[in-house]
């Protein structure tokens, strides 16, 4: 038997990707082991967003090198892409170089190294498929990714999206709905739709679906308690997607929609496709939406010719929308970005000083925010329990992580009682900046 072990690093896209990946191993009479010492062949699964993920990768490469003598080590994702053939100079112990485009060939390029092939590639970006698998392993029995889209048509200046994972392709509706029902079919109540830019989905079928549409389909697949997307880009975010939401309770009440910067000028040095304005009137659409809809972001501090004055921008900004939650980085150089061209990069000095500010502002924001939810009774899609804390653990359609108690199910049972995949109402009774608290309302039915 063919034993692997995958690691993967990175989105959530990488995370299903590697998924897809397991299934069609697993599907080829490979099984999957838990440690690389385990294992015949070692897969990394790579992020290459920022120069410290991409760090964390090399590293591990050299990490395992010593242990990895009679393996084949395998590189897939936005490292293998942006890095291809180079990878072998680098980490001559690696044989199979794969970024995603390349996912359906991944069997025969097995092949290729069980024949004796040292070193194998998958690099082209020239393609219209996607990476559809008969069998996906998926681990959490209650929440599956679905993917839509994918690739990525944007050229933000700063970004290796467009370069790692290829051009955009969409999935057809009919694909995309009958993997809903299979997935409701066997017991998912959760689903997220996945693309890097969910909302230029266009069904390539004569059915001809936009995004909004495709959502309300999903909506009304039975069985399905919570649909959730991401990522979103605001250049394609239409009012539509807000009325889906307000029509159907199944499409989760939480919107990611990365803003990146508060200032026009610098969101066109990034070449994002909107201004401050045009941005903020989406964000309006949801706050004028009947649900109560959670709005969370990106945010890059530190852009090559972030001024004060851009930067107090994004402090603006975050002020104005007061989002439920953001990520925030600092500016990263990556290789073959527009902006590496660009005059006046930041000193590292600077932009840490910048993001800590945003972190502390948003910290602020996040307490004043999260105290209103005090009283409220929530649902709450249990993930699991925590013994460290004594506590059970799940997320509100807004994506609000609560943490309870439950006065008839203190812990798990022995007897293999437990709450995790269910809904429950929550009585939240205290808040901090990244989670509410709370007792279980009432007993599952
Ligand atoms: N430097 C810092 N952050 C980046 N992101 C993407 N590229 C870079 C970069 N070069 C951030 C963006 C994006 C998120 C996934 O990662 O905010 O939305
Ligand atoms: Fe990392 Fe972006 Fe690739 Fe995801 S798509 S793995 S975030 S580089």
């Amino acid at each position: 038997m063919k034993k692997f072990y995958i690691e993967t690093f990175g989105c959530q896209m990488n995370v299903h990707d590697s998924e897809k990946v397991i299934g069609t191993l697993v599907g080829r009479g490979y099984s999957q082991v838990e440690t690389p010492d385990e294992a015949d062949l070692l897969l990394y699964n790579t992020c290459s967003i920022r120069d410290k993920a991409e760090q964390k990768v090399f590293n591990r490469l050299v990490e395992i090198k010593k242990r990895s003598r009679d393996k084949v080590v395998g590189v897939l994702g936005c490292v293998a892409q942006q890095e291809g053939e180079k990878i072998f100079e680098r980490a001559p112990h690696v044989s199979l170089v794969a970024g995603s485009a390349s996912y359906n060939r991944l069997p025969e390029m097995l092949v290729q190294i069980e024949t004796g092939h040292r070193r194998v590639t998958g690099l082209s970006l020239e393609t219209e498929d996607t990476f559809e698998v008969p069998f996906t392993r998926r681990d959490n029995p209650h929440k599956a990714f679905l993917t839509i889209i994918e690739g990525c048509d944007k050229s933000c200046a700063y970004c290796v999206v467009p370069m790692t994972r290829g051009p955009e392709r969409s999935r057809t509706s009919a694909s995309v709905l009958d993997e809903a029902r299979r997935l409701a079919a066997e017991g998912y109540t959760e689903i997220t739709l996945l693309g890097q830019n969910v909302n230029s989905y266009r069904d390539p079928s004569p059915a001809g679906l936009d995004f909004a549409q495709l959502l309300r389909r999903i909506g009304q697949v039975d069985g399905l308690r919570r649909v959730r997307f991401t990522t979103s880009h605001p250049r394609d975010f239409v009012k539509d997607i807000i009325d889906a939401i307000d029509e159907n309770p199944i499409l989760c009440n939480h919107i990611h929609l990365p803003v990146q910067s508060g200032s026009t000028s610098i969101l066109s040095r990034m070449q994002r496709l909107y201004t401050r304005e045009e941005y903020l009137r989406r964000i309006n659409w949801m706050k004028n939406a009947r649900r109560d809809i959670a709005i969370t972001s990106d945010i890059i501090v530190g852009f090559p010719g972030e001024t004060d004055a851009d930067f107090e921008q994004t402090l603006r900004l975050l002020e104005e929308v007061r989002y439920d939650s953001i990520f925030s980085f600092k500016y990263s150089q990556r290789p073959n970005t527009p902006a590496l061209q660009y005059e006046d990069h930041l000193t590292e000095e600077e932009k840490s000083r910048r993001l800590t500010i945003v972190q502390e502002r948003q910290r602020q924001i996040q307490l004043e925010r999260n105290a209103n939810y005090v009283g409220a009774i929530e649902e709450v899609h249990i993930d699991g329990y925590n013994r460290a804390t004594r506590q059970w653990l799940g997320k509100t359609s807004q994506h609000k992580q609560v943490c309870f108690t439950h006065p008839m199910l203190p812990e798990p049972a022995s007897g293999g009682a437990t709450l995790e995949g269910t809904y429950l109402p929550v009585r939240i009774t205290r808040s901090g900046p990244v989670s509410l608290a709370g007792e279980a309302a009432v007993l599952p039915n």
